[in-house]
């Protein structure tokens, strides 16, 4: 059955949030706050459900035409850039509005101790890219399935990595694999056999997160870093921080800077905070998307330890494991938007030692 509601607010996985007049709440893809539209309920749970909108009523303000041919919510368009419907302002309205509840939801009060977000452009940004082929088609995978929608261009893909799709379209017949990692870091010739690995994927916000960590470091003796990757921010930290022990479960091609030791090993692993010494003054984390559950028993460890910088790419496991914390305070929270177009927000949050 069909229902009038209003798109109140977006879920932290960017979905609209509409409420029944029976007080459930629904999750819809493809809308934004202030749509006013007819939907349908697609899966209804106990607490809640999902549902998709049959006819838009009334635009959000917020809406704009997408500038791209690809953006789309049918299962033809390509998954990505689910935000592109909106101006980029409302992008990073929404983002912080996301950022605030996400915090609140963890009983933490960040208000006073948040930054303005830091942007930089809303398209061409992209260094990295996973691109999919099929017998017929090179491009990115449709919404909630496998089909390779074949594309030829991309609003945020940067000019190198752009100019790399066209050069696989040329070669489509020489890639022999079912997936290939457009990378700036590559020269063309080597985008059929190489695969860089994790790198951030905008390189802008990349080095406005260095300013940041530069910016707000101060001096200290011993630092850990947890998921240093390459040593990425490896290099800044050790500007201000004495000496560096940087670990991660794959270290390839590391910096190479006195006073940094790299060292293997896997972080989940439950017998890990066992190998660590226990008088760092300073922690550096940047987790994948499922944080690290078990910080508070690891900084419960280190008596030391004045100052910790979370670098999360998922806000929402963030302040999940900041909120474990009883000794420590959240003095700065500074977001980032990485990835314009999508719900996808970077953030830096600082906390010392109360
Ligand atoms: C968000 S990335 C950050 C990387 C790095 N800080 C950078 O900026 O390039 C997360 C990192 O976590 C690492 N990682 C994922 N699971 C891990 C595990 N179980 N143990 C150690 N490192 C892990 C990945 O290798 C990846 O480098």
């Amino acid at each position: 059955m069909e229902f009038e509601a209003i798109v109140e607010s977006l879920s932290y996985k960017g979905l609209g949030v509409i409420k029944h007049s029976n007080g459930k709440i629904f999750y819809v893809e493809g809308v934004w706050p202030g749509d006013i539209g007819h939907f349908e309920i697609t899966t209804e749970k106990k607490s809640y459900g999902y549902a998709k909108l049959n006819k838009l009523i009334k635009k959000s303000p917020d809406r704009r035409d997408p500038p791209c041919i690809y953006q789309g919510n049918d299962l033809k368009s390509c998954g990505g850039c689910s935000w592109m419907i909106a101006n980029y302002p409302a992008q990073l309205r929404e983002k912080l509005n996301i950022l605030k509840s996400l915090a609140r939801y963890n009983n933490l009060n960040i208000n006073e101790f948040l930054s303005d977000i830091i942007y930089d452009q809303e398209f061409n940004y992209k260094n990295r890219a996973q691109i999919h082929k099929d017998d017929m088609s090179l491009g990115f995978h449709s919404k909630s399935s496998n089909q390779v929608i074949d594309i030829k261009e991309c609003k945020i893909l940067n000019p190198k990595t752009q100019n790399q799709l066209v050069y696989l379209r040329k070669n489509f017949n020489k890639i022999k694999t079912d997936k290939v990692f457009l990378d700036d870091r590559l020269d063309d010739s080597d985008l059929l056999h190489t695969n860089l690995g994790f790198n951030q994927g905008n390189t802008k916000i990349n080095e406005l997160i260095k300013t940041s960590i530069n910016k707000y470091l101060t001096k200290h003796l011993k630092g850990l870093e947890l998921f240093c990757g390459s040593g990425n921010y490896s290099k800044i930290l050790k500007l201000k921080v004495d000496s560096l022990k940087a670990y991660d479960y794959k270290i390839s091609n590391p910096i190479s800077e006195q006073g940094i030791t790299f060292v293997e090993t896997d972080i989940y692993n439950k017998n890990f905070l066992d190998l660590l010494e226990n008088n760092y003054d300073f922690l550096f984390l940047d987790p994948p998307r499922s944080g690290l559950k078990n910080l508070s028993q690891l900084v419960s460890n280190q008596k030391n330890l004045e100052t910790i910088f979370y670098l999360s790419c998922d806000p929402s496991t963030m302040f999940r494991d900041i909120a474990t914390l009883k000794k420590f305070k959240i003095i700065k929270v500074i977001p980032f938007d990485a990835y314009p177009q999508s719900a996808h927000l970077e953030a830096l949050t600082i906390l010392k030692r109360s």
